[in-house]
């Protein structure tokens, strides 16, 4: 039997140099992605083997970007919520937030709650986005709350403790470099990485397709043998 892409995890990575190359802002790439994320989120939604999809929206370490990125990245987010939900409702798909969210503004964060609580019934496709999301960070936080709740740390406790709790089947990098850039490193440690030198905004569901068909002829051994 074929592999099953059930996990799908994106780096989003391209959406500066794709507007700069046509002499535009960067944030105007940004924008661009938005529309990025809604065709492939519609993708996934429409293909019943794909139970979730988590996109790396906002690292712990993208605060070192100018204020003036920073700021309209959270608007941008802010505004895709608000936009998205009636489409997350009408396409049954659940929105779940990872990372660490209590440095985001009260109305980010309400959005994102608002969100999140509305769609709590679907049972469709999982949207995850990683906003303010670090693998270490997220490493570091659960095994503070074991610690202060005096549990040993053992592969299930921590697991359970994360953000995220669900293995990535298929990892995919845009923008032509090769690195995870702290995303989903416990979760990725059986993943399939694969990655496209196109840049985020020009990434579309033809090109996710041609990658879920790679995936699905590679023999996955899990440290095992056949
Ligand atoms: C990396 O590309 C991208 C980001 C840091 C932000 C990702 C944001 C989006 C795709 C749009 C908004 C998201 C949602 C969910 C509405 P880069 O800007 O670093 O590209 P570069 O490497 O070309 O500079």
């Amino acid at each position: 039997m074929s592999n099953q892409p059930r996990h799908i995890a994106i780096i989003m990575d391209g959406n500066g140099r794709w507007a700069e190359a046509q002499g535009k802002s960067r944030t105007y790439g940004h924008e661009r992605g938005a529309e990025t994320v809604r065709a492939i989120t519609t993708y996934c939604a429409q293909h019943k083997e794909i139970d979730r999809l988590t996109l790396y929206a906002f690292s712990t370490e993208n605060w070192k970007r100018p204020k003036i990125e920073v700021e309209f990245l959270m608007k941008l987010l802010e505004k895709y919520l608000k936009n998205e939900r009636a489409t997350y409702l009408k396409n049954n798909i659940r929105f779940e937030p990872i990372g660490d969210l209590s440095i985001f503004s009260k109305s980010l964060r309400a959005v994102i709650d608002d969100v999140q609580k509305a769609t709590q019934g679907c049972n469709g496709l999982v949207q995850c986005l990683a906003l303010n999301y670090g693998g270490c960070d997220e490493i570091v936080r659960a095994a503070n709350t074991l610690c202060q709740r005096g549990e040993l740390i053992s592969f299930d406790t921590l697991n359970a403790q994360l953000d995220c709790s669900h293995d990535v089947d298929l990892l995919i990098r845009t923008g032509g470099d090769q690195r995870l850039s702290n995303f989903l490193l416990w979760q990725s440690a059986y993943a399939e990485l694969f990655f496209t030198k196109t840049l985020w905004p020009e990434f579309t569901a033809d090109e996710l397709e041609a990658i879920i068909k790679k995936f699905k002829t590679v023999e996955r051994r899990f440290g095992g043998l056949n």
